[in-house]
């Protein structure tokens, strides 16, 4: 009998109904797997977890549990999200991957933070030789000030003008920061993204109290509202292919009919049935366990079974195609090789020639 574990902190209502939902399909089904909430009982070097699968909801606020889910990863546990790349990412790498993707998102500049790490003085930042007024142009005002690495709206401006910016910065800290170019949306999005295979688009309205957030339609209307949902579904798969996020959100805010990726790295996103409504609770609850037995399924211990990005992975998924002049290139560097046997030579030139 495989397991599949939950693993969880303050959250209510997403873990027990998540369990509740695989336990019921792997009866009906007549399949040799359980669903349960995570007990750890020791965590010892190289020694695995007793899971297939574990999702994973709370790593991000408990170290301990990270650490214990890279290891229970090397042993062979199918762990969603990948922690190794959930260690490694944050928002200011997410928008470079987007841009290069072609997934439009807001002009944003990295700040230094404000005050100085810990352990560094002056000498620390020799190689800074910041244009200020080139950075400040970037984004222009309105702009937002968030973490390079955060969530939960925890340090997020919205900054007027210039003294706005002067009179805010020095409140972040330590923090690095994000400058970023505001969205004025005529229609703003959150979407599940689950395997990266399925996507669940949800109208969201951000100026709302929290309970009231996905109390929200769609502005977008006919065609045009088509088109919008069918291109923000292909940015959702395309960040998600690329980035190697099993259990993500990605948020778009919408403006002239373009939808601007704003936040999507938030792999353990908000599930919770008095928050985002019944409907949607519905769906993350049928998706995941779905996604949780299918990768139970082909889960095998002793081996890798996490997901890794196209980008980790050396290529881009087929998302933005190589331009012509980039494959040339590689041909050209075997040279040496090719010198030995002129015949090979010649092929790589007539294969260029043609594009
Ligand atoms: N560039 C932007 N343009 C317009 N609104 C933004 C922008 N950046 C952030 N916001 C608003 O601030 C909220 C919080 O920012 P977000 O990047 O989602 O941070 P967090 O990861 O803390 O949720 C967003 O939901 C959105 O309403
Ligand atoms: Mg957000």
């Amino acid at each position: 009998m495989k397991k599949i574990g939950i693993l969880f902190g303050q959250e209510n209502t997403y873990p027990p109904a998540f369990v509740e939902r695989v336990n019921e399909k792997a009866k009906k089904q007549g399949l040799k797997l359980m669903a349960e909430p995570v007990a750890v009982t020791k965590v010892e070097q190289g020694e695995p977890l007793d899971y297939a699968v574990i999702i994973d909801r709370i790593s991000q606020d408990v170290p301990f549990y990270r650490a214990m889910l890279k290891n229970a990863a090397l042993c062979g546990t199918s762990v969603i999200n990948n922690p190794f790349w959930w260690s490694a990412d944050e928002k200011f790498f997410n928008n470079c991957l987007a841009v290069k993707l072609g997934v439009p998102v807001p002009k944003t500049i990295l700040l230094p933070s404000f005050a100085n790490p810990d352990d560094t003085n002056a000498n620390s930042f020799r190689n800074l030789k910041l244009d200020w007024d080139a950075m400040m142009n970037v984004s222009g005002f309105p702009a937002y000030m968030k973490p390079h690495s955060g969530g939960g709206w925890k340090s997020v401006y919205r900054l007027n003008d210039l003294n706005d910016f002067y009179a805010k910065h020095p409140e972040t800290n330590q923090l690095v920061m994000l400058l970023q170019e505001e969205i004025i949306f005529d229609d703003y999005f959150r979407c599940y993204c689950l395997d990266r295979q399925d996507v669940h688009i949800m109208p969201y309205e951000p100026r709302n109290p929290h309970h009231l957030r996905y109390d929200s339609q769609i502005k977008a209307k006919g065609d045009a509202a088509k088109k919008l949902l069918a291109t923000i579904k292909d940015y959702v798969l395309k960040l998600n292919v690329a980035l190697g996020y099993d259990f993500n959100t990605v948020e778009f805010a919408v403006k002239d009919g373009i939808p601007y990726a704003i936040d999507f790295c938030n792999p353990a996103p908000d599930a919770d049935i008095h928050s985002v409504g019944q409907e949607n609770f519905d769906w993350i609850v049928e998706a995941s366990a779905n996604m949780a037995i299918r990768r139970a399924q082909a889960q095998e211990f002793g081996k890798d079974n996490l997901t890794w990005g196209s980008y980790v992975r050396g290529n881009f998924g087929g998302a933005t195609p190589a331009p012509a002049k980039a494959e040339v290139k590689p041909k050209a560097e075997a040279k040496p090789k090719a010198e030995a046997k002129p015949k090979a030579e010649a092929k790589p030139k007539a294969e260029a020639k043609k594009k």
